[in-house]
């Protein structure tokens, strides 16, 4: 069964730069079995997720592709705001997967946004002072519950913590198959191949001992739109980000070498 993880559409950008990064590679969407879109699918997801998704859904049956959220895809949105978002994808047929198991063959994909603990580079405190004046997540994403006030370093670490939880117990759970973790955030500083030390802690977390405690087959994540691989352990870290239509001058080339391929699970025995 063939399935592909893809990051960082940013659907937005290639509509504005007139191209679309699916066009030399319809007969192979057409042929999944799963899509997993990983985030930044679009700013501005209240208007913009459903132009998104009647696109990709005219290659492929909207009940074969999962989304979850990316830290765009709560810009001019807010980051309380699952529950819209679930209902946009759910109005086009599409299944939202934010904290979920998703099953393929003999593989089982855990899929959460993740975000980070701020931690890594030169440290939390100076972390939370300095990222946020760089960062669009913290002009650009409210939160409804507080008076729609604008993000802060401490929601997105508690929620951080929140998936990274999620994923630990999931991860400990006994799985007879193949087991890929799905993230929008990076879960190993190392991936990080072109960041300022200053901005690394809103890429990444060193997610090392979870990665080390359950030794999952692969990690796939994007957000840092850096084609890199490598492993830790048994692990291999993937990032399957499309990226910016400026920095990609071969989208069906980046597309197709992201399709996975997994056992098929007979039910005979
Ligand atoms: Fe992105
Ligand atoms: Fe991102």
């Amino acid at each position: 069964m063939k399935y592909l993880v893809l990051a960082d559409w940013h659907y937005d950008h290639w509509k504005k730069a007139d191209r679309d990064p699916f066009a030399d590679v319809e007969r192979e969407i057409s042929e999944l079995d799963l899509l997993i879109l990983a985030g930044d699918i679009s700013n501005k997801p209240r208007v913009r997720w459903k132009n998104a998704f009647a696109e990709i859904s005219r290659l492929l049956p909207p009940d074969r592709i999962h989304v979850l959220p990316g830290n765009h895809d709560y810009y001019q949105h807010v980051f309380d705001g699952d529950e819209r978002l679930s209902e946009i994808a759910a109005a086009a047929g599409v299944r939202y997967a934010n904290m979920a198991d998703i099953r393929i063959g003999d593989t089982r994909l855990l899929c959460a946004t993740l975000w980070t603990d701020f931690e890594i580079g030169p440290g939390r405190m100076i972390n939370e002072e300095h990222i946020p004046r760089r960062m669009n997540d913290y002009k650009l994403i409210r939160v409804a519950s507080h008076g729609y006030r604008k993000l802060r370093p401490r929601d997105v670490i508690q929620r951080h913590l929140s998936h990274r939880t999620w994923l630990d117990t999931q991860l400990a759970r006994p799985f007879p198959g193949s087991t890929n973790v799905v993230t929008h955030h990076a879960p190993h500083p190392d991936v990080l191949l072109d960041y300022s030390e200053d901005l690394e802690a809103a890429y990444a977390s060193d997610l090392s001992g979870i990665i080390a405690r359950h030794a999952p087959e692969a990690w796939l994540f994007g957000h840092s739109h850096d084609a890199c691989s490598l492993t830790v352990g048994p692990t291999l870290l993937k990032n399957v980000s499309l990226g910016y239509p400026d920095d990609v001058a071969d989208p069906a080339g980046r597309i197709r070498s992201l399709i996975r391929e997994t056992e098929t699970v007979s039910d005979t025995v």
